[in-house]
């Protein structure tokens, strides 16, 4: 299974279709997040209570944490409608005209990659947030003629990969701006429990624990591993998910103990066998692993972050000592304490 896939939405109808069916559809189905769903609860609250929209949300993190599940929730809380698209789509300016001016009251604008707006379409944007108000042009030739258009109060929920990429004013443009972290393993076995529920897979507890340990903090890949790991329990087995069974089929994906799969790992060995753990600028990574650097930065690097095998410096990629350690490496002295020292950049807040 290719994490690339896996991370990014895969393309494939069927996959996609079940993802769907798994997508809580309510804040109570919506696991973990606490801090979040407890802001959001509030401002939802306070705004239905003035019967104004609520303010224009920005959601950023790595893929796959709950944006696109979470701008739903929250037009259902608001009890309005979404609207979807995304940044890359919206090629014109009349096209965001069209998509603005078909929204009601309260509605809810979803922008997925949101930083991939082009600069006249998201500078058109900016009144729309602001004032409500859009310019539009009449007509063509001499005889054009701009108009403004007043807008229904909307709510524009805005998901991004890479808060760092967002311009400031367009950032400055969002009253709340939230960020999805990495799911603890206990938050992702309630998640899986509940998607075994709905796909009527029988599933002991300790088994989705073990899942949930593997699935690199993130919904979707738990949910991904739990039907591979079905597949597997119901061709080789009697279709009940036991460790045994979890474990078998893990092996089988080469997932290791910490979720790291064959991308993952070669990564961090390239890392340490060409670069001597770093620190190595991206673009070199990229050329070395013949990877796209988008796929590094959004689905590769933040979960080795988080695990802290992978550190960002000013200088550049270095791996930790834990890195060395998880590869079976010793860890060569001159680098045992860098994983200390090394500065935290984070490029992605
Ligand atoms: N908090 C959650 N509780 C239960 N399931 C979740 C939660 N968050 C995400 N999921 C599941 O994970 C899947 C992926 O979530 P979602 O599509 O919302 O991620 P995303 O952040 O929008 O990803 P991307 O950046 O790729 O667009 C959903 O189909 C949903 O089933
Ligand atoms: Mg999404």
């Amino acid at each position: 299974m290719n994490k690339n896939e896996i991370l990014q939405g895969s393309t494939d109808l069927r996959e996609r279709e079940v993802e769907n069916s798994l997508r809580p559809q309510s804040v109570e189905e919506f696991v973990g997040q606490g801090p979040i769903v407890e802001k959001l609860r509030i401002f939802v609250k306070a705004a239905r209570l003035r019967g104004e929209a609520l303010d224009h949300v920005l959601l950023y993190g790595p893929p796959g944490l709950g944006k696109t599940t979470l701008a739903h929730i929250i037009a259902v809380e608001m009890g309005t409608q979404v609207k979807s698209t995304s940044g890359p789509v919206i090629e014109r300016k009349d096209d965001l005209a069209a998509i603005l001016t078909e929204l009601n009251h309260g509605d809810v604008l979803f922008v997925d990659e949101i930083h991939r707006l082009n600069r006249i379409v998201e500078e058109c944007l900016y009144p729309a947030l602001e004032d409500r108000k859009i310019d539009i042009l009449i007509g063509d030739g001499p005889h054009a003629k701009s108009i403004k258009l007043d807008l229904e109060p909307f709510t524009l929920v805005g998901a991004t990969t890479r808060a760092g990429m967002l311009t400031g004013p367009l950032r400055t443009r969002f009253g709340i701006t939230l960020r999805l972290e990495f799911y603890p393993p206990e938050d992702l076995a309630k998640i899986i429990i509940r998607s075994a529920g709905i796909l009527e897979v029988p599933i002991e507890t300790e088994a989705a624990l073990l899942i949930a340990r593997r699935s690199r903090g993130t919904p979707r890949i738990a949910n991904r591993l739990l039907r591979r790991v079905r597949d597997i329990a119901e061709v080789r087995h009697d279709g009940r998910i036991t460790s045994a069974v979890a474990e078998e089929a893990l092996r089988l994906l080469d997932i290791d103990h910490l979720g790291l799969d064959t991308q993952d790992r070669s990564f961090l060995q390239c890392l340490v066998d060409k670069f001597g753990g770093g620190p190595v600028g991206l673009n070199t990574m990229g050329v070395a692993l013949s990877e796209d650097e988008d796929t590094l930065i959004d689905v590769v690097e933040p979960y080795l972050i988080q695990a802290g095998l992978l550190a960002r410096t000013p200088r550049g990629r270095v791996a930790t000592p834990a890195a060395w350690e998880h590869l079976g490496l010793k860890v060569p002295p001159q680098i045992s304490d860098l994983g200390a020292d090394a500065q935290y950049v984070d490029e992605n807040a």
